[in-house]
C-alpha cells in the first residue's frame, strides 16, 4: 500500500465549509479522510457524497453500538454511501458483528467493516472502573479475536496493540490506529499515544490524525512532517 493512503485525516469540524476548505488546502497530499459523528449528524449523506466526489477515500466513523437488529438497520440506511471503511463497536457483541458482516456480504457491499475495540482515550485504570479484570492489551486482543471470528475486516485500536493484533488475527486483518502524536504534539484527551514512526514500526496499517493536523497553523506542513516520520518508521521496520 502506498504511504499516502496510510494517513487518514480526521475531519473533526463543526461546519462543513471548514472541512471542505481543509481538503482544498491539502490538495493531493491527503487522499483518505475520516468523517465522524460531529459532521455526519449535521450534514449527513450529502457531505459524504461531496467529499467522495472529489475522489477522496472515506472512513465513516459512526461507531455503531446497539442491539444486532438496530446496527443492521443503521447499515441499511448507510448503504448507498459506498464508503471505504465503516465501523461498529465490538462490544455490541458477536451476534451484532456477524449479522452486520453478513448483511454487507449479502448486499455485495465492498465497504470494509471495522470493529472498534477499546477507545484510545481509555487505559487500564478506566477498564478497572468498568469492572473489567483484564488489561487494555488483553481486552483488545480478545475483542479482535471475536471480530475476526465474526469475519470483520479489521479493528480500530491503539498502535500499542497493533503488532499483537496482527500476531493473533493475521497480517491481512486491518489495523486502524488513532491516538497518534508526534513528540512535540499535545496529547489532548488521548491516553494510548504512539508516534507516527512507532505506529508504522508496530504494524499499524493506517493512522488516524485529527487535532495535530486540522488545528495546526499550517496543516499542509504538518501533513508533510507526519509522512516524513511514517517513512522513517517504515524504513526502520524493514531493516
Ligand atoms: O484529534 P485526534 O487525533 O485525537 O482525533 C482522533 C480521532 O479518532 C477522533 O475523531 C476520534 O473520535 C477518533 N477515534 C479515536 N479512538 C478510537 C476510535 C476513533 O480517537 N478508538
Amino acid at each position: 500500500m502506498e504511504l499516502k493512503e496510510r494517513l487518514i485525516v480526521s475531519l473533526d469540524f463543526e461546519i462543513d465549509t471548514q472541512a471542505l476548505a481543509l481538503i482544498e488546502q491539502l490538495q493531493d497530499d491527503v487522499v483518505f479522510y475520516k468523517i465522524g459523528m460531529q459532521l455526519f449528524y449535521r450534514y449527513g449523506a450529502d457531505l459524504v457524497k461531496k467529499i467522495k466526489h472529489q475522489g477522496k477515500k472515506i472512513f465513516l466513523d459512526l461507531k455503531l453500538h446497539d442491539i444486532p437488529n438496530t446496527v443492521v438497520s443503521a447499515l441499511k440506511s448507510l448503504k448507498d454511501l459506498d464508503v471505504d471503511f465503516i465501523n461498529m463497536h465490538t462490544l455490541a457483541g458477536q451476534e451484532a458483528m456477524v449479522k452486520s458482516k453478513d448483511f454487507l456480504v449479502q448486499q455485495n457491499w465492498n465497504t470494509k467493516l471495522i470493529g472498534v475495540t477499546i477507545l484510545t482515550s481509555l487505559n487500564d485504570e478506566h477498564l478497572h472502573q468498568f469492572g473489567f479484570h483484564s488489561t487494555v492489551q488483553e481486552t483488545v486482543i480478545h475483542l479482535c479475536q471475536l471480530a475476526k471470528s465474526a469475519n470483520l475486516d479489521g479493528v480500530v485500536a491503539s498502535a500499542q496493540e497493533a503488532a499483537s493484533v496482527k500476531e493473533h488475527c493475521g497480517q491481512d486483518f486491518i489495523t486502524i490506529c488513532p491516538g497518534i502524536r508526534r513528540a512535540t504534539d499535545v496529547a489532548n484527551d488521548q491516553k494510548r499515544i504512539v508516534t507516527p514512526a512507532d505506529a508504522m514500526k508496530k504494524s499499524a496499517d493506517y493512522i488516524v490524525v485529527g487535532r495535530p493536523i486540522i488545528q495546526a497553523q499550517d496543516p499542509k506542513k504538518e501533513v508533510k512532517l507526519y509522512f516524513e516520520e511514517m517513512e522513517k518508521g517504515i524504513h526502520h521496520a524493514r531493516k
